[in-house]
């Protein structure tokens, strides 16, 4: 689409082509440098790529997208559900360092993390979608941050195909009233789904035994269940990874002349005009490693996508942020917002693992697909612990000390915060660790992996140099709140007990993670002491980063609003996983579509 402006000159009327138009995936910055786009998105990710789709259906707008990996659609690392865990510390992945030796992945190529992530489709609890209302101070004039307006929204991104005769007979089962069968993202059960009697029996003990209700279909804002979940695997395609570039991108690629897209670039700094109040964002800066620097003009808006860790370090590169970090680094502080890179939030994982009886057989290639979600009730079971009492007695030091380690703006936002959350874990019944029952893993076994969702632990992300290619220090704090602890050893004895039911017991020998040599086994799941030993031995990031530019009021730290601007600028919108202010009862990629399609939508 060329814009054609008209020159009238007597009689005569030229249209003249104002410049070539630009589109499809480039590499050569030359092509876009110098450019005005309308939008220009940081981030060809997840929340950048649905909002670059949505935006480019007009065809009267300009879109430009700065990803800083390359297209990798055609890698079977990335394409081929099976081969999970292959891309992690290779050039797809920022694998970032973070506290306690930890590494945090994240896809550094087109797609973002949806192009390595494990493929999970999971909603959270309505409760928890009703909450990001609650955060902003009940600012929510279009009724988009609750659960009816997130639902929408969620259905908006889903391409459902209900399961298959023998995938029901394997165990899967969905309400269509719960699902799009249009949207964009392919969502359905595997072909390889397990028949093997594992996935049924883990279903059957957690709901006979431990207080968790089994539903068919957990999508309907009913998370605290057991249930066979989808994936994000295509049925259009040979059931290969639908990730936001095959959902968002490779159907427009071809056809849309008002979007493009610059792979193998880092923004490096978003340009800000302060001589207007509030501050413009007018344009963008990227480059290369090598020092290359080059600039694009943005008519209407900036949008971050840069996801969790990577956005709010370019703001702060970009002299949006805390002063007194700035200052430290010498950046000009163009716009004050003491919340950048703080109200940080990341899960810990632990699997437990038990070796199959001789001749089992799984009978099927995965991915895995029955997840159980306990509440405090059903979690309450396997602690030695009274959580909500350990929870009460502690919001005010856990508040006091995420303020004295710069994790938020302020003590009294914390214990905001905190019973915001309190309500929702004690009150609403949420779901407080994930059971991801897993054929083939740990130690190619029959395993649980376990996480403590809703931490108290509140982290930083911050720059700590000018360059844009160091990477920022990214601390989630895992464990400050004790509580954290105590929730993931009640979830990891409890992962111990569902093993030690029938009929769950009568297809396992013996656990081999930890190992009764671990953590002895004490006719009781094992003490806390061994499983604290052993958590804090050996967890791992879930890879799950949040929050750092929560969209929240400012009075709490927010960094965004209700419309997704930063707080102090007329034009800059976030929009990915920095912006949700509190951890989900899920996997968090159908909750993120859900915020990228109401983003576009305003
Ligand atoms: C290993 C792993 C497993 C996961 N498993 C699941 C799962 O099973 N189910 C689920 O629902 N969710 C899962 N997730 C989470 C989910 O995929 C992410 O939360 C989601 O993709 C985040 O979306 P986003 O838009 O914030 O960031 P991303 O999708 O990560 O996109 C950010 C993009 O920005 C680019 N970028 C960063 N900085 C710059 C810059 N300065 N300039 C240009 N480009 C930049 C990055 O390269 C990336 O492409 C998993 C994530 C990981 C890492
Ligand atoms: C399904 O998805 C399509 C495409 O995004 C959308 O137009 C439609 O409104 C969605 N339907 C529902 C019920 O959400
Ligand atoms: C930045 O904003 C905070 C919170 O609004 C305020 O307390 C602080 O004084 C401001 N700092 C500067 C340098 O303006
Ligand atoms: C939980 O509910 C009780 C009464 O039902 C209420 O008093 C309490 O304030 C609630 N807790 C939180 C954290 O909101
Ligand atoms: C599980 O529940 C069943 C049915 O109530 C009961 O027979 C069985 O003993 C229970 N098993 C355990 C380990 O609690």
């Amino acid at each position: 689409m060329l814009s054609l402006p008209t020159l009238a000159l007597g009689s005569v009327i030229l249209a003249l082509p104002l410049a070539q138009a630009i589109s499809g995936l480039l590499t050569d910055p030359e092509q876009v440098n110098g450019q005005t786009f309308d939008y220009v998105i940081v981030g060809g990710g997840l929340g950048g790529l649905t909002v670059a789709n949505r935006l480019s259906e007009n065809p009267d707008v300009t879109v430009l997208v700065l990803e800083a990996g390359a297209d990798n659609r055609g890698d079977p690392r990335v394409y081929e559900p099976g081969q999970y865990s292959v891309a992690f510390g290779t050039e797809l992945d920022w694998n970032w360092p973070s506290s306690q030796g930890r590494n945090i992945h994240g896809g550094k190529t087109l797609g973002g993390s949806t192009s390595i992530n494990g493929l999970a489709q999971t909603r959270g609890q309505k409760e928890q979608y009703d909450a990001l209302a609650t955060f902003l101070g009940g600012d929510d004039a279009d009724g988009r941050w609750n659960w009816n307006g997130m639902f929408l929204a969620m259905l908006k991104s889903e391409g459902f195909s209900a399961p298959n005769d023998q995938q029901q007979e394997a165990g899967a089962s969905s309400n269509p009233a719960y699902h799009n069968t249009s949207g964009p993202v392919q969502v359905t059960y595997p072909d390889g789904i397990y028949h093997g009697p594992q996935q049924g029996y883990f279903r059957d003990v957690v709901s006979t035994n431990f207080s968790v209700a089994a539903v068919p279909d957990a999508d309907g804002g009913a998370a605290n269940t057991v249930a066979f979940h989808p994936n994000t695997i295509s049925w259009q395609d040979s059931d290969h990874r639908s990730s936001s570039a095959t959902a968002y991108w490779s159907p427009i690629e071809d056809s849309r002349s008002n979007i493009a897209i610059l792979t193998s670039h880092l923004a490096t700094q978003i340009l800000m005009d302060t001589s207007t109040s509030p501050s413009r964002a007018s344009g963008v800066q990227f480059g290369t490693s090598d020092g290359g620097r080059w600039e694009v003009t943005a008519g209407k808006e900036v949008i971050v996508s840069a996801g969790a860790i990577q956005t709010p370090a370019l703001l702060q590169l970009s002299g949006i942020g805390d002063p007194a970090l700035l200052n430290n680094l010498g950046i000009e502080v163009k716009v004050n917002n003491t919340g950048v890179g703080k109200n940080f939030q990341e899960q810990t994982i632990d699997s437990i693992g038990w070796t199959p009886v001789d001749g089992f057989d799984a009978q099927g290639t995965g991915p895995s697909d029955c997840i159980s979600y306990p509440s405090l009730l059903a979690l309450s079971t396997s602690s030695n612990v009274d959580i909500a009492e350990t929870i009460a007695s502690n919001i005010g030091s856990y508040a006091q000390d995420a303020f004295n380690n710069g994790a938020v703006v302020s003590v009294d936002a914390a214990n905001q915060l905190f019973a915001i959350q309190q309500d929702l874990m004690v009150n609403k019944s949420v779901g407080l660790v994930e059971h991801f029952f897993d054929t083939g893993f740990p130690n190619n076994g029959l395993g649980i992996d376990m996480w403590q969702l809703l931490p108290f632990s509140r982290g930083t992300v911050e720059i700590t140099s000018t360059d844009p290619f160091t990477y920022p220090t990214v601390d989630p704090r895992y464990f400050s709140a004790d509580v954290d602890m105590q929730i993931q050893i009640a979830g990891a004895r409890m992962a111990r007990k569902i093993f030690q039911a029938a009929p769950l017991r009568t297809i396992v020998s013996e656990e081999n993670a930890p190992g009764y040599d671990s953590v002895p086994e004490d006719g009781n799941g094992g003490s806390d002491e061994d499983w604290r030993n052993w958590i804090t031995n050996g967890f791992a990031s879930v890879h799950h980063p949040i929050a750092t530019c929560a969209m929240m009021s400012q009075e709490l730290g927010g960094v965004v609003g209700s419309d997704l601007k930063v707080y102090g600028t007329a034009n800059l919108r976030i929009v990915d996983a920095s912006v949700l202010p509190i951890q989900f009862s899920a996997h968090l990629s159908a909750t993120l579509y859900g915020i990228a399609e109401n983003a576009a939508d305003m």
